[in-house]
Parts: C-alpha cells; structure tokens; sequence
C-alpha cells in the first residue's frame, strides 16, 4: 500500500475537486443503491416510505392547485413520481442513473401509470416551459458546485411554465452546526462499494467559512487500487437561499420549514424545505 499516494488522496482537497468515481451511475453501486432507494423502511438513498406519503402530500397541498405538469428531477426509481401520477399530474422523472430509471419505467407499466422518464444528467436538461411545477427532493440542490447549481437553477427556470413553481429542500445551519470532522476506516468481504473485497476510509472535513463539508471515501481493492468518492454538501440559511434564487431569476421565496417526523437517518431539524416562483 502507497501510505504516501493515501496522504496525497485526503490532504489539501480543493474545493468541489471531484473523485475519481462517481456512485450514482457505477454499474456496480447503482444497482446497491436501487436496493437502498425501494426499500421504504430507511432513508439511505430515499427518505422511508411515510416520509415520502406526508411529502408528497404536502408537495401537493403547496402547489395547490389539482392536475398539472410536474417535472421531478433526479427522480431516482420514481418514488414520488408514481405517487404524483396517482393524484392526477401529468409527470416528467429525470435521472441518469440507469438502473433507477429503467426500475422507474418498468415499475410504471406494471402499475399502469403513464409517466415520462427520461435517463440524462439534470445539468444538460433542455426542457422549455415544460412544468408547472418542478421538484428536486433529498437535498440534491446542496450537493452542486455554485456553478453547476446555477447552470441548474437556470435549466430549472428555462423548464417551468410562467408562474410555475420549483419546490425543493436543503440542509439548513442547524444541520451544519452538528457537522464535524471524521475519520472511520471498515473492511468488507463485498458489500456496498464492490463485490470482491475492500478496504474502505471515510472521512468527513468541514470548510468553515464556507458551510461546506467533503464526504470522502477510499476504496482501496486487493490490488491497492484506490478509488475515491467526494460529496460536497453545501448548507443553506434563508438568505444564502433568497439570494441564490433571486439572482436566477425566480420569485416569492417562501421558506416552509420542515414538516417531516419519524426520519432516523438524518436530523431533519437539519432541513428546510423552500418554494418559488417563475
Ligand atoms: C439522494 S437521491 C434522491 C432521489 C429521489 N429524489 C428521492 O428522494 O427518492 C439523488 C438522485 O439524484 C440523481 N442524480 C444525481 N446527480 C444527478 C445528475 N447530475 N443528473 C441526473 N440525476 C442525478 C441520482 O442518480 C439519485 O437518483
């Protein structure tokens, strides 16, 4: 094992430097997280299913309106798509991990529902005045460089109807102050990151000033081939919020606070949820 090569891999990480993996669309750890998404009982990829049925619910009830397009970005295996389609909303998922959407598309023909999904990354989406309302749930909005989340807010912007709304959710100052500084280290025989044997090293570093934190994992295989995961998680206030979304261009800020309960994987003190206006 390089020790050196690993000092490199976790010191001096610059901002949003990306690893060399990306979980989301790896053959191997999208079919894991498939498994984590339908299973209703966690919230590992996907909040637990009474927390999507109140979520769902209450996306409806701030809508407010009955029928309507709705477009859900970064879907997963349509959770809430199916949920929306079964109320009556003409519903667009978008996603790129393949193995979610083709589950998503596959599960719908079986429930019969008619709903259009589209496997590609949100950052090229090219829809024009395409949804009176858009969602992006599981605090995703936190997860993009500002310059990615801008490319988004503008592609959101471009895919709503005048007068649409985006309504999505975010990890708050309240989760960034439970935030700290981790290391744990775990072997696997096979599990989550592969199937042979791994070493893996986590890590969580937090960048102050700037409300960032790098979720880092190393997985180290029997050759000592390393791979390297990074999350980046921004957290929000209201203002970082008003001002993010003001200067895309939307309007009404509304901040909704949090109506979830039962949710064990995360402190949902921790998330707000946020609508606007087009
Ligand atoms: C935390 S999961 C939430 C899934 C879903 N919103 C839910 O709550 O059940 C994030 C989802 O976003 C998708 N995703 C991440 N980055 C994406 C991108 N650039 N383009 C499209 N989908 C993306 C992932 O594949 C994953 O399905």
């Amino acid at each position: 094992m390089n020790i050196d090569k690993l000092i490199n891999l976790t010191q001096d990480i610059e901002l949003y430097e990306k690893g060399t993996g990306v979980m989301w669309t790896d053959e191997y750890i999208s079919g894991q997280l498939l498994k984590a998404h339908i299973d209703s009982s966690n919230d590992l990829a996907s909040r637990n299913g009474a927390s999507i049925e109140q979520a769902v619910d209450w996306i409806a009830g701030e809508f407010g309106r009955s029928g309507g397009a709705v477009l859900d970005i970064g879907c997963g295996p349509g959770l809430y798509t199916e949920r929306l389609a079964a109320k009556g909303y003409s519903v667009t998922g978008v996603d790129f991990s393949e193995n979610s959407i083709e589950y998503a598309k596959n599960s719908a023909k079986e429930k019969q529902l008619n709903i259009e999904y589209f496997c590609m990354d949100y950052l090229m989406l090219d829809f024009h005045d395409k949804a009176d309302l858009i969602i992006m749930i599981y605090c995703d909005f936190c997860v993009m460089s500002s310059s990615e989340r801008d490319i988004l807010l503008q592609n959101i912007y471009r895919a709503l109807k005048p007068g649409g709304k985006f309504i999505f959710d975010v990890q708050n100052e309240t989760a960034f102050k439970c935030a700290k500084d981790e290391k744990s280290w775990e072997f696997s025989s096979g599990g989550f990151w592969q199937a042979e044997p791994y070493l893996l090293l986590t890590s969580k570093q937090l960048y102050k000033e700037r409300k960032i934190v790098l979720n880092q994992h190393i997985v180290i295989d029997e050759e000592n081939e390393c791979t390297t995961y990074h999350f980046w998680e921004h957290f929000y206030n209201e203002g970082d919020i008003k001002s993010i979304l003001e200067s895309n261009g939307f309007a009404n800020v509304k901040s909704c606070g949090n109506f979830l309960i039962n949710n064990e994987f995360r402190n949902e003190n921790g998330i707000t949820f946020y609508r606007v206006t087009k």
